[in-house]
């Protein structure tokens, strides 16, 4: 079963149609990169499987659990989406850390503010409170920041601090962890610390949806069932286009509407927006691969 199911999400603000028709579907442990130009959407799709924007249409499942369904009023109230937000964790462009807080501290908030909702809290507080800390600590050691946990983010590199964000977004145990442009905010040098970080995660099979400008890492990272191919959903209408990724990119495919790549899973939105994809790739190739080759050192 897949666990998480996305049919025919719509999204418009005011008179601008943002996402329409969106479905995608994705495995356990499989990871879905999505590339397009600025404005096509990218940020809005995630910011809509978050629950911080409200889709127009669709239906958003997770475990087979129906989380949203526009047709169905029960399932679009705000007073379940707290809950609802737990099944996925947010990374920002901008890591959007809580600058009063250490390393530590900021993994560890979240997770402190649920526990307090825990019936035997004040029972077992101080347990609590060290389960949570130690918890934190592993993950920012996986995180490659032992040394670092007890630093503010204005002592953080911004490769430390994204990192910092990916453990506090870990520490919720998401179903499914998205990345917005994690990279995109940082100097080329910190880039690949944080894409390799990204890397074991999907080796961990982390089951996560990623949108990003690295090109090569979206390739790399993104999974797919067996057998490249596109799977389209143009206007609601699926069809199968038998093309790999590289090549249906460089063919300079001018298709309209959203396509879904399983190897990766790419969304691009436009005929546009897939011809800057192409020019995308053009001008990141050669960097690309060197920062594959700094991924698999
Ligand atoms: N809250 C909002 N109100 C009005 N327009 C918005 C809002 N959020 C995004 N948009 C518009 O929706 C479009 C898609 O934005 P976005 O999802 O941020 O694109 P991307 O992340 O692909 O660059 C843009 O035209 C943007 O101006
Ligand atoms: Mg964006």
């Amino acid at each position: 079963m897949a666990i998480l199911e996305v049919e025919h999400l719509s999204k418009s603000f005011g008179r601008t149609e943002v996402l329409s028709d969106i479905t995608f579907s994705l495995e356990k442990g499989q990871v879905l990169s999505i590339i397009g130009s600025s404005g096509s959407g990218k940020t809005t799709l995630l910011r809509s499987l978050n629950f911080l924007e409200r889709p127009d249409g669709g239906i958003i499942r997770v475990n087979g659990d129906t989380l949203f369904d526009a047709e169905d009023p029960t399932t679009v109230q705000e007073s379940e989406i707290r809950r609802k937000r737990l099944h996925f964790g947010l990374v920002f462009q901008s890591f959007n850390l809580f600058p009063q807080y250490t390393a530590l501290g900021n993994v560890m908030l979240a997770k402190e503010l649920l526990a307090k909702e825990q019936p035997d809290y004040k029972q077992r507080k101080k347990e609590i409170h060290s389960e949570i800390e130690a918890e934190a600590r592993n993950l920012l050691e996986q995180m490659g920041l032992g040394d670092r946990m007890n630093n503010y983010p204005h002592q953080l590199s911004g490769g430390q601090c994204q990192r910092v964000a990916i453990a506090r977004a870990l520490a919720l145990k998401p179903d499914i962890l998205c990345f917005d442009e994690p990279t995109s905010a940082l100097d080329p040098e910190l880039t690949g610390e944080v894409l390799k970080v990204i890397k074991g995660l999907a080796d961990q099979e982390t089951t996560m949806v990623i949108v990003t400008h690295e090109m090569a890492f979206a390739r790399d990272v993104g999974t797919g069932y067996s057998g490249a191919g596109v799977r389209a959903s143009l206007g609601g209408e699926d069809k199968t286009v038998p093309v790999p990724f590289y090549k249906w990119l460089t063919q300079e495919n001018t298709a309209e509407g959203m396509l879904i790549f399983p190897l990766p899973y790419i969304i691009i939105k436009s005929a546009e927006s897939a011809q800057k994809a192409v020019r995308t790739l053009k001008k990141d190739r050669q960097e690309g691969i060197e920062r594959r080759s700094e991924l698999h050192e």
